[in-house]
């Protein structure tokens, strides 16, 4: 595994107008079908773990499977804690060796997400570690990814001014805003609102990230890495990949087990190699063209 810093991993993304794609995993399936996607595509990648993981797959585990399936990579690939919204989790996390952490402070009032924000940044720097915030409310993300989208009335867009003042006082190097994304599956197309995200974009002048990556048309997928869009979430194609193919193959005997783990994590894989596709994400270590 290439020690690269994420945020050298962004400006080399932005470099060549394109994103890296972060995919939520929780078992050694997922976790894997990351991995060998990234090496069979040969692009750098983000495996994350959010705080609703956690129970059921420990940031030890996952560190586990770094150091068996990762760090003998030539690749560079980030372990990131997603959605974390407690300055303690963050610390473990830290303290096992994640790369990248998110602050996930939305649903506390202003100054409190500032507060909460700017102590795990501080904490984060002793690590080498940079720190994600989200401001705005991005549906879904209380639900646990799990919502129907069409509650609209509950989303609250990022103002682009309050953005600006949210990471410069908070320091944080990436921002989640929200502007008409949402966690889950999409009842409807999003509508994204482009010009929100764009002033944004100008007004902070750092990576920003998509969260709700799974059923957003690929277009606009495209339209927001053009305004400066460096790292799209993805989760629910995964689980919902997962949750399908067990289901469909779920008739075998149950001898064959292994082959319906084994069929889950190829299609899994098939749903993050597309992605990476999207993304572009394989132009990203890609010399030629390079000055
Ligand atoms: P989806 O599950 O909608 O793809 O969103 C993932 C995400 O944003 C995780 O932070």
């Amino acid at each position: 595994m290439l020690t690269q810093s994420p945020l050298n991993l962004f400006k080399m993304a932005q470099e060549k107008g394109v994103a890296l794609g972060s995919f939520n995993v929780f078992n050694v399936e997922m976790f894997q079908a990351v991995v060998r996607a990234a090496e069979k595509k040969r692009c750098p990648i983000i495996i994350a773990t959010g705080e609703v993981d956690i129970q059921y797959f420990p940031p030890e585990v996952a560190m586990a499977l770094v150091d068996v399936m990762v760090r003998k990579s030539d690749l560079p690939m980030i372990m990131h804690l997603d959605h974390c919204t407690s300055v303690e989790l963050a610390e473990r996390c830290l303290k096992d060796g994640y790369s990248s952490i998110m602050i996930d402070g939305s649903s506390l009032p202003y100054e409190k997400n500032v507060e909460m924000t700017r102590s795990v940044v501080q904490m984060a720097r002793w690590f080498g570690v940079p720190v994600e915030g989200e401001l705005g409310v991005i549906l879904g993300t209380r639900e646990y990814f799990e919502s129907t989208r069409n509650d609209v009335q509950k989303a609250v867009a990022t103002d682009p001014q309050v953005a600006e003042d949210f990471v410069k006082r908070t320091g944080i190097h990436t921002l989640a805003p929200s502007v008409g994304t949402a966690h889950g599956v999409y009842v409807e197309k999003p509508k994204i609102n482009f010009s929100i995200l764009e002033q944004i974009a100008r007004r902070t002048n750092i990576p920003l990230v998509i969260h709700g990556g799974s059923g957003i048309p690929p277009e606009d997928v495209r339209r927001c890495i053009q305004l400066g869009v460096a790292k799209v979430n993805v989760g629910t194609d995964l689980r919902r990949t997962l949750v399908d193919a067990v289901t469909r193959e779920g008739t075998r005997p149950y001898g064959e087990a292994r082959k319906i783990m084994e069929t889950a994590r190829e299609a899994i894989g098939q749903v993050v190699e597309s992605w990476i596709d999207i993304l572009e994400s394989g132009k990203i270590l890609d010399e030629e063209g390079d000055e």
